[in-house]
């Protein structure tokens, strides 16, 4: 592995090879910064990491951290791990391995690297039935899924170890945008939903179409990321990265139908765990890291299917 004089602007990007962590990772290293990025390719694909970084392929779960990354860092961005929570009822032993076991060795590694931060990839499954309105982050953690359960555990062990490596928790919403699997049809509500539109003219919803969600684009969250790796005033807190904007399921197919014509709805039986409904209080994402979302979920979905469609 490379040996980089300037560790102070090494930063760690775990899950490279994923959506979130490839757009992030090429984001740092435009920004000037050296990137190291760990994934093991579960899920990710080699051809998502981004040109002009080094790699490291290795399962957090199970590696000898200390000994296959760098040994001085000047910060961590973990987003590595298994995102799904209806894939983590499959296995939830192997959910709990990958991002909660994960994390506890990463911040193991981040504190003997004497990183200055770790910036962590949670959720907004932490949460579970919340009443209909923006949730705020200090609202009591009551996860439905065993994938809500190992991020809030990851945040508690956050917790536990800031006083010798300070944290941010960026609870995401639902994520989307170009980069997102399409193969997967049990991750990602935006991306199985266009996915089977494009193939098939025909999409099959997995619960109410009345269930809400707040659908942020995988730039503005990038941007989170970013901001998040530098502001002082956001260490050792949780903070939803979302766009308070309560959007149905039925809103949502409805642009889908406008962007893919001729598509038609089927309503089947909801997954386990899945929250009903939730959007974000983004006040703490404004006031701690100065941003709002702009992109809006329209012209979000017109970027993606471009994107699709020219690939
Ligand atoms: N996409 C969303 O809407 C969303 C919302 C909230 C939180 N998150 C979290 O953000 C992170 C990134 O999400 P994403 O959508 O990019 O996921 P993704 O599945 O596209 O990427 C995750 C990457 O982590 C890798 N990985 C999994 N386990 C690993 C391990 N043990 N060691 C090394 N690499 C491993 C996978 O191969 C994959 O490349 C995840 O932790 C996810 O739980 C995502």
């Amino acid at each position: 592995m490379t040996v980089h004089r300037d560790n102070q602007r090494l930063l760690i990007v775990t899950g490279v090879g994923g959506f979130i962590g490839s757009v992030l990772a090429g984001r740092l290293n435009a920004d000037g910064y050296r990137v190291v990025g760990v994934d093991d390719f579960s899920t990710g694909k080699r051809s998502n990491v981004p040109l002009g970084i080094d790699l490291v392929e290795a399962n957090l779960a199970s590696a000898s951290l200390e000994q296959i990354l760098p040994s001085q860092a000047h910060a961590v961005l973990h987003l590595a791990g298994q995102s799904s929570g209806e894939i983590s009822f499959d296995d939830p032993v192997g959910d709990l391995e990958k991002n909660t076991v994960s994390t506890l060795r990463l911040i193991k590694y981040a504190v003997a690297a004497n990183a200055r931060r770790i910036v962590h990839a949670s959720s907004m499954s932490v949460y579970g039935s919340v009443a209909d309105e923006p949730v705020k982050e200090d609202t009591k953690l009551q996860p439905l899924s065993c994938y809500g359960v190992g991020k809030a555990a990851a945040e508690g062990y956050l917790h536990v170890f800031s006083r010798r490596l300070p944290f941010v928790a960026l609870r995401m919403f639902n994520v989307y945008g170009p980069g997102q699997d399409m193969s997967n049809l049990r991750q990602g509500m935006v991306s199985i939903y266009l996915a089977q539109a494009l193939d098939t003219n025909k999409i099959v919803v997995k619960g109410s179409i009345q269930r809400y969600r707040d659908f942020v684009y995988v730039d503005d969250v990038v941007e989170a990321w970013a901001r998040a790796l530098q502001r002082d005033e956001a260490l050792n807190s949780a903070i939803n990265i979302g766009t308070g904007v309560r959007t149905e399921v039925g809103q949502l197919l409805n642009l889908i139908e406008a962007t893919v014509p001729g598509t038609t709805v089927e309503v089947a039986d909801n997954t386990p765990g899945d929250q009903f409904g939730i959007y974000a209080d983004t006040s703490r994402m404004a006031r701690v890291l100065g941003i709002s979302a702009t992109v809006t979920l329209r012209e979000g979905l017109q970027r993606f299917v471009d994107e699709v469609r020219t690939t």
